[in-house]
């Protein structure tokens, strides 16, 4: 069988060799346009007057759209509503389009737009978390709180408490590929959109509303993305409706690539935190009762910022059983550009609340903190866990737990982190090194070295129920190749590789037999955006329920032809086996095509049993848990702050993995990723709300030096206990959150200086930590 098989990327020699298309790679047809936005130099304030005359006379512009040029404004968000394309009357953030230019070259149109004479009354802005809680400033009428038993009570009667604040940063998310998209108009008021989207119909749909055309008249192709990370769900609408609109009305084709600068500016990133925490506990640090105030800076419009605030509310117990609880969450409207989906959605940012409150715990009772997460672990499945061989090992307490349930009552059912938590720590020597560590810092006065584990429980499904459904189309030619296509879109994750090794398997197959095509919206219809983790799970089921639809069909009709039962038919090793005979695969797509029947079939599937109420906060939003444990230890220069990662060993569950080659590829990614966004990766708005850190030369992301000098990465391997495609589980975003570990480690180190907690915020750049180094000497 093809699953299983660590093969490559499909297209890795294509991105090594510089062949693989993006949209900025597709031969254009002559006189195709190219456009550019300008933007807001300020970040809230009334415009009085927007004069254009100059920016229509320079060189090379063919056309200027102005908000008074729209009616109605066409809009760019993903659901509520608020982004108008262009700003009429109010600007809401520095960088945010105010007009379209139009020109002969990309460079054209990029100098013109600076050429605007913009009159506008300049407003105060709301910019911080602090600015949007004096102002009342927010999405939704108040906070949304989700309570379980009475955690006042419980933490006034615990014996020990902590409480404190974490400030978390946001993220750019630096895909390689910055944001494009090239619309080609057709005949008859048609248009065909190449984009770099996640969400191929969502950009049909915003395009379609646009042009005020139904969204049969517009088809969107993506072959692929150079990365996308969450940037590309929403963020790419308003290329694609720019063009949209400046091809028909120049009847032209119109590209648009936002330049490196002006796409960190323009676009959302990562939601930045504050988070505030009190925990009460006994003097073991079994937790009695705990409660979150979580902030998020949303931006200017609401984009996906409720379910991705819900997510950081539903991860905000990440591992760890919580008795009672409080988590109170707040969705902030500031003049900054609209954060939007980054890889954990949320999720990243509620666990590092709960992670370092266990971290706190073992601080102030001077435990092992590893010996405090565990004790607070959900309790272990009763059932079989489905890990390999892993030794049994029994909670120390688990007798709060009749039922190991979360905040917002789904249980727990396949909780297999006491076993992956075993192997890890033997693996990696936990005791040993920690102790190791110990010493060093008693004898080095200027390095110090620091060391975490801590897990991942990552809930897998969209939490908009309707979301969780993937379609495919898939053709059998009469020579026997295989034409693969589905709702779901290559981002570098691989994906399609993993679909193509699906379908093989059903036709029993070599996986070069199968041609990867673009997604396509005139394809499979009505398509959810390739996120959530949930890519491989969705449209895997919909592949194979579709090629086993066409293996089916060709089995029944040879069983026809051959007197026997379709039961006696077997698709092995490119070959058809009908009884005692047997057959290439070519010739019984032949012969099946020769009589009469057809060879090409969709696939449907949606993800069975969710049921989520997120007003109340309760039921089962999630088809299941994906889990993982990382293991790192740093070396912190405590004269400069800086610091390197020695070494991380983690095991990740990534249920039977599809393809183990591809899963580790993620989880490394995944885990630098979120290191980096813990660490180093730092955003900086100025007093006016500018953001000043929009470019590489001023935004630090981890590069080849910065991974782990050792770096051991393996796969837990266990089968989903749930019915997942071959019992694989979701990959792509839970790693992210193992980067967590490197920020404990820091803290580990930090807590070597001195007394007191260092409670480091996020990212703990070099800076952060010295601060920290003051704080804990004192
Ligand atoms: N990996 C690569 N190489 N590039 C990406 O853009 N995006 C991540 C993750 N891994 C991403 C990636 C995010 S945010 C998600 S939700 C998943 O991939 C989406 O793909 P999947 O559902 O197929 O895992
Ligand atoms: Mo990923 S943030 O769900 O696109």
């Amino acid at each position: 069988m093809s699953v299983r098989k660590p093969l490559p990327h499909d297209a890795a020699p294509l991105h090594v060799t510089g062949a693989a298309r993006y949209v900025d790679d597709i031969p254009t047809p002559a006189g195709t346009l190219h456009l550019a936005f300008g933007l807001s130099p300020v970040a809230h304030g009334e415009i009085s007057a927007l004069d254009l005359a100059a920016v229509r006379a320079a060189p090379g512009v063919v056309a200027v759209i102005g908000p008074d040029d729209l009616d109605p404004m066409p809009d760019c968000s993903p659901s509520a509503h608020d982004e108008p394309l262009l700003a009429r009357g109010t600007v809401s953030y520095h960088g945010q389009p105010l007009f379209l230019v139009i020109a002969n070259s990309h460079l054209a149109a990029r100098k013109a737009a600076r050429l605007a004479d913009l009159r506008c009354a300049e407003a105060p802005a709301i910019l911080t978390i602090d600015d949007a809680l004096a102002a009342n400033s927010r999405f939704e009428d108040g906070p949304r709180i989700w309570t379980r038993g009475d955690p006042a009570a419980a933490i006034a009667a615990a014996p020990h408490r902590v409480e404190g604040v974490i400030e978390i940063g946001g993220q750019e998310h630096f895909y390689l590929e910055g944001q494009a998209a090239l619309a080609l108009p057709q005949e008859g008021g048609d248009m065909v959109i190449h984009a770099s989207s996640q969400h191929p119909s969502e950009v049909q749909h915003k395009v379609a509303d646009a042009l005020g055309v139904p969204m049969h008249a517009v088809r969107v192709e993506v072959r692929r993305m150079g990365g996308a990370f969450g940037g590309k769900e929403s963020q790419g609408n308003a290329l694609a409706i720019a063009c949209a609109l400046a091809a028909r009305a120049t009847g032209r084709p119109c590209k648009m690539r936002y330049d490196r600068d002006d796409d960190m500016v323009i676009t959302g990133k990562r939601h930045d935190f504050r988070i505030a925490y009190c925990a009460g506990f006994d003097g073991d640090g079994r937790l009695a009762g705990v409660t979150f105030t979580q902030y998020a800076r949303c931006g200017w419009s609401q984009d996906l910022s409720l379910p991705v605030a819900d997510r950081a509310m539903l991860h905000a117990d990440n591992a760890y059983f919580l008795p009672a609880v409080r988590i109170e969450s707040h969705r902030l409207r500031t003049h900054t550009a609209s954060a939007t989906a980054f890889r954990g959605f949320g999720g990243p940012q509620g666990m590092v609340g709960i992670e370092r409150v266990m971290d706190h715990i073992a601080h102030s009772l001077g435990r092992d903190p590893l010996a405090v997460r565990r004790l607070n672990y959900y309790a272990a499945a009763s059932g079989p866990a489905g890990g390999p061989s892993a030794p049994p090992s029994p909670p120390e307490d688990i007798s709060n737990q009749k039922k190991p349930t979360t905040p917002y009552g789904m249980e727990v059912t396949d909780f297999i982190l006491h076993e992956m938590t075993d192997v890890l720590a033997e693996r990696a020597g936990y005791a040993a090194r920690r102790a190791a560590v110990a010493a060093w810092n008693a004898e080095n006065p200027v390095l110090k070295r620091g060391i975490a584990l801590t897990p991942v429980k990552f809930g897998i499904s969209f939490t908009l129920s309707h979301l969780n459904q993937a379609g495919a189309l898939v053709h059998v030619y009469q020579d026997g190749s295989i034409h693969l296509n589905h709702g779901g879109t290559e981002m570098g994750q691989g994906l399609f590789q993993k679909l193509a090794q699906v379908a093989a398997s059903a036709f029993g197959v070599e996986v070069g037999e199968v041609r990867i095509t673009a997604t396509d919206t005139a394809k499979v219809p009505n398509t959810s955006a390739t996120a959530a983790s949930s890519g491989s799970d969705l449209n895997g089921m919909a592949v194979k329920i579709a090629c086993d639809t066409i293996r089916d069909r060709i089995a029944a009709h040879l069983a026809e032809t051959h007197q026997t039962d379709p039961r006696r038919v077997h698709f092995a090793a490119g070959k058809v086996f009908v009884g005692e005979e047997e057959m290439t695969f070519a010739q019984a797509a032949q012969s099946t095509y020769e009589a009469r029947v057809s060879l090409s079939a969709t696939g449907f599937y949606r993800t069975p049993g969710l049921s989520w109420d997120r007003i109340a906060g309760q039921g089962r939003p999630f088809f299941y848990f994906a889990y993982g444990a990382a293991l790192s230890e740093v070396v912190l220069d405590t004269l400069t702050g800086e610091n390197r990662i020695l070494r991380t060993d983690i095991l990740h569950d990534a249920g039977a993995s599809l393809n183990p080659a591809l899963d580790i590829g993620q989880i490394e990614g995944g885990f630098v990723q979120g290191a980096g966004w813990l660490t180093m990766e730092e955003l900086v708005w100025d007093a006016a709300g500018r953001l000043r850190t929009h470019a590489p030369s001023t935004y630090k992301i981890p590069a080849v030096g910065d991974r782990p000098g050792v770096f051991n990465v393996t796969l837990w391997d266990g089968a989903n206990t749930q019915e997942t495609i071959y019992r694989s589980k979701a990959v792509g975003e839970p790693p992210f959150m193992l980067g967590i570990s490197v920020l404990m480690a820091l803290s580990d180190a930090v807590a070597a200086c001195g007394p007191g907690y260092p409670a480091p915020d996020g990212p703990a750049t070099p800076e952060r930590l010295l601060a920290a180094i003051q704080r804990v000497r004192e």
